[in-house]
C-alpha cells in the first residue's frame, strides 16, 4: 500500500511513524513534509494541488492522509481533488470541513443539532460586538475564520475585549471577517477523537492539551506546550456522555446535513458544570495530541485509514494501550508572538523518549530549530506517574538556545 500523508509538523510525524509500523507495511510519501518526516516518507515533487494530485495518481497512491487542516479548505480542498481524482482520502471534503474553517458555521450546526455549547452572537462590526458582549465579563471573542490558532481572545473585562476588537475589526489582523461573540465557559478541557466514516465512528483515545505558553497556565495561547493522552482521562461514564451527547449527535447532524465525512474529527470540549459542551471542532487530529496518542496506538492504523476513507468502517484493526503518554513541547525564543530559526538542537542522542519534530531543519552541523514548536518528546508508562517522570526527563536532556518548555505537563489539570 501506498500512503501520501499531507502536512509537515509533529503530528504528520507520528502519523507518519504510525502509518509505517502498521503490519501491512506501507510505503509512505509526503507534501510538503520535513527534514525529519522525509527519513520515514519520501518527499513528494510538487509546488502545489495540481502536481500534488497528478504526482499521486501517476505513482499509484492508495491512500492520502491529511496531517493538516489548511489542505482540506485550500482552493478546491484537498479532499475533494481526491475523490475528482479517484485517490481515496482519509480526511473530510471541503464543505464538511467548514465545522473547523468557519466558528460561525460550527455554531450554527452545533445549535441546528441541539449540541450542548456555548450561547453565541455573530457580529460584523465592532460596535455590533459590544453591544452583544453587553457588559458581561469575561467574554470569548471568536474570529469567525482559519487565525493559526490566534483568533480567540478570553477577554477578562472591556480593555481586553476592546483591543481584540480593534485587531480584528480596525487593523484586520485576520483579514474581513465576522466574530463570534461567546458565552464564557468554565472547566477542565480534553479533546476527544473520533474516527468518523459516514454515519459510523470510533471514539480513539482522549487526550488532554496544555494551551499557555508558561507553568500554571499563565502567559499567552500557543498552539500546544504539551499533552497527555490516556483511556483513563475519561472515565466510562463521562465518555458514554460524551458519545450520547456530542459524538453520535454529530455524526447523525453530518449524514443530515448532506456532509461527507471519512477521517478524524477533534472535540475540543469543556467539563463544565452543566456537563460537556463543545468549544470546537478541528477536522484533523489535534497537535501535539497526535504525538501523544499515536504512540498508545496497536493495530493497523494504515488499513484502518484506507478502509474508512473508501466507506468500510473496520473499528476491530485498531486498539489503544492502557497506559499513560505524555508529550513535552520544546518552543523557540519569542514563541508565540515569533518565533527563531537556525538554533542548534542538543542532546537529542542522549534522549530515550520519542522525539517528533513539529519545527526543525537537518544541517551539516546537525539539527537546528525552524519555526515556532521545535520538538514533542513523548514518554509512555503504566501509571501517570511513569509517564511523566520519564517525559520530563527525557525533555531535559535535549536543549538549544532559547528553548521554552513547560515543566507542568502531566501535573497540572490532572
Ligand atoms: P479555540 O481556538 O476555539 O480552541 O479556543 C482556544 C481556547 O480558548 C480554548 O482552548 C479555551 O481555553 C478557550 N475558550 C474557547 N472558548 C471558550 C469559552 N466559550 N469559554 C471559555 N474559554 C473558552
Ligand atoms: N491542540 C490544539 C489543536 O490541534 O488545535
Amino acid at each position: 500500500m501506498k500512503i501520501a500523508v499531507i502536512g509537515k509538523g509533529g503530528r504528520e510525524q507520528a502519523l507518519v511513524e504510525t502509518l509505517a509500523a502498521s503490519p501491512c507495511k506501507p510505503q509512505l510519501f509526503t507534501f510538503p513534509g520535513s527534514d525529519a518526516i522525509c527519513q520515514t516518507a519520501t518527499p513528494i515533487p510538487a509546488t502545489g494541488f495540481d502536481e500534488l494530485i497528478q504526482w499521486m495518481v501517476d505513482n499509484g497512491i492508495d491512500l492520502c492522509v491529511a496531517g493538516e487542516e489548511s489542505y482540506l479548505v485550500k482552493e478546491e480542498g484537498l479532499a475533494n481533488r481526491c475523490a475528482a481524482a479517484g485517490i481515496p482520502c482519509w480526511g473530510p471534503q471541503k464543505e464538511s470541513a467548514q465545522l473547523e474553517a468557519s466558528k460561525e458555521f460550527a455554531k450554527d450546526f452545533l445549535l441546528r443539532h441541539r449540541i450542548p455549547t456555548g450561547a453565541a452572537t455573530a457580529v460584523d462590526s465592532y460596535e455590533a460586538a459590544i453591544a452583544a458582549i453587553g457588559g458581561q465579563y469575561p467574554t470569548v471573542l471568536k474570529f469567525d475564520g482559519l487565525a493559526a490558532g490566534k483568533g480567540v481572545a478570553v477577554c477578562p473585562d472591556a480593555a481586553a475585549a476592546e483591543e481584540f476588537l480593534s485587531e480584528v475589526f480596525i487593523q484586520k489582523r485576520f483579514g474581513a471577517g465576522r466574530l463570534l461573540v461567546e458565552e464564557f465557559l468554565t472547566g477542565p478541557e480534553i479533546s476527544i477523537f473520533g474516527a468518523i466514516c459516514d454515519d459510523k465512528y470510533l471514539i480513539l483515545c482522549p487526550a488532554r492539551d496544555y494551551k499557555r505558553l508558561q507553568d500554571g497556565d499563565e502567559g499567552p495561547n500557543t498552539g500546544g506546550m504539551g499533552a497527555v493522552a490516556s483511556r483513563r482521562l475519561a472515565d466510562p461514564e463521562l465518555l458514554r456522555t460524551i458519545e450520547e451527547s456530542i459524538v453520535a449527535p454529530t455524526v447523525r447532524g453530518l449524514q443530515a446535513d448532506g456532509l461527507p465525512y471519512r477521517g478524524f474529527l477533534y472535540f475540543g470540549l469543556m467539563l463544565t458544570p452543566q456537563g460537556p459542551k463543545v468549544i470546537e471542532y478541528n477536522c484533523r487530529f489535534g497537535d501535539p495530541e497526535c504525538e501523544a496518542v499515536m504512540p498508545l496506538l496497536r493495530g493497523d492504523l494504515a488499513t484502518f485509514c484506507l478502509n474508512g476513507a473508501q466507506g468500510k468502517f473496520t473499528p476491530e484493526l485498531i486498539s489503544f494501550d492502557e497506559g499513560w503518554s505524555i508529550c513535552c513541547i520544546l518552543a523557540s525564543a519569542g514563541y508565540p508572538a515569533s518565533s527563531h530559526s537556525g538554533d542548534l538542537i542538543s542532546g537529542l542522542e542522549n534522549c530515550a523518549a520519542r522525539v517528533f519534530h513539529c519545527g526543525t531543519k537537518k544541517t551539516p552541523e546537525g539539527w537546528v530549530s525552524n519555526g515556532g514548536r521545535v520538538l514533542a518528546i513523548v514518554a509512555q508508562g503504566a501509571t501517570l506517574e511513569a509517564a511523566r517522570t520519564a517525559a520530563h526527563a527525557e525533555a531535559a536532556k535535549v536543549n538549544f538556545p532559547g528553548a521554552q518548555r513547560r515543566s507542568d505537563i502531566g501535573y497540572r489539570n490532572m
